[in-house]
This record gives structure tokens, C-alpha cells and sequence, in this order.
């Protein structure tokens, strides 16, 4: 990155509630509440990941009582029709996978006449390239440094390529706001590689929530990675 660059960014953490406690969200939400950017909610079908976390029901209700903007990583096969619903249940940013939309653009269109943010997610096989043609048309790129599915995997440094890439495109992009996101085996020792590659939003699970002290560990990773934009 080159210093102009990296002045203009500052860092989002979105802690994901994948590993906490889920007999008991609304109070795991609170303890990272004050202090996250936003929710990071994934959404698990068991068909285009080999796991299954929420439907749509369940999803809107944590949307309802969540006191801070939701994020909402769908990781479901034929994320076209449902991905605007989870904006009309007032995701703030609903980010859906290239690989799994039919129609990207009408996809990308209907969450936004929802109200909400739109982010593509690409997986660690998928090519960046994929993804490019549509960036000028979207808020947010996730890059995955897990295969999806599961918390607590370890971060794929083979993608941090990508990233610089990402990085270098949206920088091309002029007036872009653009967030680069990335999401898993985001940690202490792993979030200063990711910022330093070009991410400015982070999605920690495991980190946040088997950390004694949720808040202050969001607190450290942005700390963090901010001191990779100075
Ligand atoms: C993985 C999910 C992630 C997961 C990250 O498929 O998309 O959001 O919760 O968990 P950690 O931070 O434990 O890798
Ligand atoms: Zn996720």
C-alpha cells in the first residue's frame, strides 16, 4: 500500500457471533456492543456449506434485537431470491456468494432497493477476477481466508495475494468507499498481515468470543490493525 493509501483507511471490526453462546445471543451481543462496527450474523444452509446455523425467521429476530448494525454473510446455495429478504428485516449490509447467485447484478440490485449495503463474498478457490466486473457495483468484497462452514479454522495466508489485489483495485476505483473485508482465523497475531495486505474490515469469531474479555479484544484487534494505516 502506498502511505496515501493507507491514511484513508480505518479499521472495522464485525465480530461474528458463529461461536458464542447461542441459548443466549441477546447477552453475547451485548458484550461487544459498544465498541464493534457491526454483527457479523452467518447464515449456514447446509447445502452450499456443510453446516447450518439460521433461517431467515430466526435471522430477522436477531436483526430485531441486535442494538448494532447487522452483517449478514450468507453462505446458502441460490442466495438470489432470499438475500433481499434478510435487507428488508434490516440487515445494514447483506453480502451473498459469487459462487452461489445466478443473477449477480439483479441480485446486487434488489438487496439495495431493500435499504441495505451489498457485499460479494469469493472463497478461497475463487478467483478475484471473478469478482471485479461487479466491484464498482457493490460496498463490499469479502475475501475468505477459510474454507466457509465453520469458527475456529486457521487463517490462509495464500490469500493475502488476493487481498493486495482487492486492494489495488478499489484504490483504482475513484471515490470508492468500497470495504475490503475478510473473514476467518482473524486474530491477534493474523490481523496485522490482513491490514498490512489492504483489509479494512475484519470479521473475528473465536478471537472475540473465547477471549476472557470480548470487548477489549475487539478493542486490541482494531488497535491493531490501525497501526498498519499509519
Ligand atoms: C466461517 C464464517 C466466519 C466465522 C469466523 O465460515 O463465515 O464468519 O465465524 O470464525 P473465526 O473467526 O473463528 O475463524
Ligand atoms: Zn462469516
Amino acid at each position: 500500500m502506498n502511505s496515501l493509501m493507507k491514511k484513508t483507511l480505518r479499521a472495522h471490526i464485525n465480530p461474528s457471533i458463529l461461536n458464542a453462546d447461542f441459548s443466549d445471543l441477546e447477552n453475547e451481543i451485548n458484550k461487544i456492543a459498544t465498541v464493534s462496527d457491526s454483527l457479523h450474523l452467518d447464515i449456514m444452509d447446509n447445502i452450499f456449506v456443510p453446516n447450518f446455523t439460521f433461517d431467515l425467521a430466526s435471522a430477522a429476530k436477531i436483526i430485531g434485537f441486535s442494538p448494532i448494525p447487522v452483517d449478514s454473510h450468507l453462505m446458502i446455495a441460490n442466495p438470489d431470491e432470499v438475500a433481499p429478504k434478510y435487507a428488508e428485516f434490516g440487515s445494514a449490509s447483506v453480502t451473498f456468494h459469487l459462487e452461489a447467485a445466478k443473477n449477480v447484478l439483479e441480485t446486487i440490485t434488489n438487496i439495495r432497493s431493500n435499504a441495505a449495503k451489498v457485499g460479494v463474498a469469493i472463497k478461497p478457490k475463487t478467483l478475484l477476477k471473478d469478482v471485479i466486473p461487479y466491484l464498482a457495483e457493490i460496498d463490499m468484497i469479502l475475501i475468505m481466508t477459510v474454507e466457509p462452514g465453520f469458527g475456529g479454522q486457521s487463517f490462509m495466508f495464500d490469500q493475502m495475494e488476493k487481498v493486495e489485489s482487492a486492494r489495488r483495485a478499489i484504490d483504482e476505483l475513484s471515490d470508492a468507499q468500497i470495504l475490503l473485508q475478510v473473514d476467518g482465523g482473524i486474530s491477534e497475531s493474523t490481523i496485522p498481515v490482513a491490514a498490512r495486505s489492504g483489509a479494512n474490515c475484519f470479521v473475528a469469531g473465536s478471537a472475540v468470543y473465547k477471549s476472557a474479555n470480548p470487548a477489549e479484544m475487539v478493542k486490541k484487534l482494531r488497535n491493531l490493525a490501525n497501526a498498519e494505516f499509519i
